[in-house]
């Protein structure tokens, strides 16, 4: 699939969310983060609102679930028409099953990990999913600084992926700058989420093509 950039809405302008997705130029996906305040010390926004983007663009909604008891609430985004659906494995109590559930729906399947989480129990299940998301801040705020102690994890799963022969994305979210998404691709990451770093600049879109040139760059 090559490199893809999905810049998170958490930091636009959440009353004007359809033009805000607009102007994200030739980014691949939209990454929604959804937070329940029990997972994660934050509050963000729930399926309607999901529902409601996904029928104002065309661009392919990732949604990160930063929420209690997925099994229970995951299936939902799938079924709405997302394209990814990225449980958090600290939460997930019947992983393998909701992952096929998502499946089932036509959802890519996606796993995320905390940054104490480790990826090595996920190599076997790696036939299971679509995606593992290697957090690269502690999930439930935007504008973090990147930590670099993830880079080793996402190695690793890089080898994992590469040694099973699957078309899994390792994607990266937290911190993901200029300054840092060279060290990400160079590490394995091949999705690429930015919140501040595609929000907070002034051209949205020239942000997102230039965090492609980078990563593009030092992947290898
Ligand atoms: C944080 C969210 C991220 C957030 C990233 O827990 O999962 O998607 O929007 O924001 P930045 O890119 O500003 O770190
Ligand atoms: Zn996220």
């Amino acid at each position: 699939m090559g490199i893809q950039i999905a810049p998170s809405v958490l930091s636009s302008d959440f009353a004007n969310l359809e033009s805000e997705i607009a102007r994200l130029g030739d980014a691949d996906l939209v990454h929604v983060d959804v937070m329940d305040n029990h997972f994660v010390p934050n509050l963000t926004l729930g399926l309607p609102v999901v529902e409601a983007i996904l029928a104002r663009t065309d661009r392919p909604v990732d949604c990160h679930l930063m929420i209690d008891d997925p099994d229970r609430w995951a299936p939902a985004y799938a079924e709405a028409g997302a394209h990814n659906v990225t449980f958090h494995a600290e939460a997930a109590a019947a992983p393998v099953r909701l992952a096929r559930e998502l499946r089932r729906h036509g959802a890519r399947a996606g796993v995320g990990l905390r940054p104490a989480t480790p990826v090595e129990p996920w190599a076997d299940l790696l036939p299971e999913i679509d995606l593992l998301l290697v957090m690269t801040v502690e999930p439930g705020f935007g504008g973090q600084a990147f930590l670099d102690v993830c880079l080793p994890k996402i190695r690793r799963a890089r080898e994992l992926v590469s040694r099973s022969g699957l078309d899994v994305w390792i994607q990266v979210d937290g911190g993901v700058s200029a300054e840092t998404i060279e060290r990400c691709a160079d590490a394995g990451a091949d999705v690429f989420v930015a919140g501040s770093a595609v929000y907070g600049a002034e051209d949205a879109a020239a942000a997102v093509s230039d965090l492609r040139e980078l990563a593009a760059k030092a992947a290898h």
